[in-house]
């Protein structure tokens, strides 16, 4: 019996060994990434939303946060109009610089050309995202750090009002938090703020646009 018992507690130990605890995030700087992604020319796009590792699994997933950020006023990036480089950023997972997995532009009442509206309408400010996953094996959390943004129209030029970042960001938690729904899914989100991953100001920023350094840490629970 003893033996036995012995023999599960090695077992035990040994896959403790292979599991990964579950985990919000890793801090992208402590393993040599950045909390801002490379948008070009050497300056780049604050990663001022984090979805939470510990989030529902199905939200994690590309076609979970797609779904999510159709609850929450997004939709799929117009298709054939995409507007810019993609952007890429170093999570400090070990992956280095890697593309945005998606980009998330902000949707108007029109399902299937909802984003294609809002691009050729005109005259609308609206909200984009560049979506990355952190899951590389040193840092391996599941989670999604977003570069949100608000944006002048495409006939402006695409580019991001003043205080565009933290717009952009608060407008996206505000229609995140609480409970949402899209199709038969429910969500339920929490909003925690971060300080100290991004430094507040507009060193290394896009189009000099400072920031208040606040990330915000959504934790989105499938009900
Ligand atoms: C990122 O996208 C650019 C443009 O599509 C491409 O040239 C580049 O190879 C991509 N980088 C990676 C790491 O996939
Ligand atoms: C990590 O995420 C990227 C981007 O979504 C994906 O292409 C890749 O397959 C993922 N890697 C693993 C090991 O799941
Ligand atoms: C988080 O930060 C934003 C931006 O400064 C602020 O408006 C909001 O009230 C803060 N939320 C909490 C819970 O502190």
């Amino acid at each position: 019996m003893l033996v036995l018992e012995s023999i599960v507690l090695g077992l035990q130990a040994i896959s403790s060994l292979f599991t990964t605890r579950p985990v919000a995030f890793y801090d992208p700087t402590e393993n040599g990434g950045f909390m801002l992604d490379d948008a070009g020319s050497g300056v780049g796009e604050p990663l001022n939303v984090i979805i939470s590792g510990l989030s529902s699994s199905g939200v994690l997933t590309n076609d979970g946060i797609l779904h999510y950020a159709q609850a929450i006023g997004f939709s799929f990036e117009c298709l054939g109009f995409h507007l810019g480089a993609p952007q890429s950023a170093n999570l400090g997972d070990g992956n280095g610089w890697v593309n945005q997995t998606m980009e998330l532009r902000q949707d108007y009442a029109d399902y299937e050309l909802g984003t294609c509206l809002e691009s050729l309408v005109g005259g609308n400010h609206f909200r984009q995202a560049q979506v990355f996953r952190q899951n590389g094996t040193e840092a391996n959390s599941g989670a999604l750090f977003l570069a949100v943004s608000q944006e002048e129209d495409v006939f402006e030029g695409h580019t991001i009002i003043p205080d565009g970042y933290n717009t952009g960001r608060d407008l996206l938690v505000a229609a995140a938090i609480g409970l949402t729904s899209h199709e038969d899914v429910t969500y339920s989100t929490v909003a925690q703020n971060l300080t100290g991953l991004l430094a507040p100001g507009s060193v290394g920023v896009n189009h000099g646009i400072a920031t208040d350094g606040i990330t915000v840490l959504l934790t989105v629970t499938i009900v």
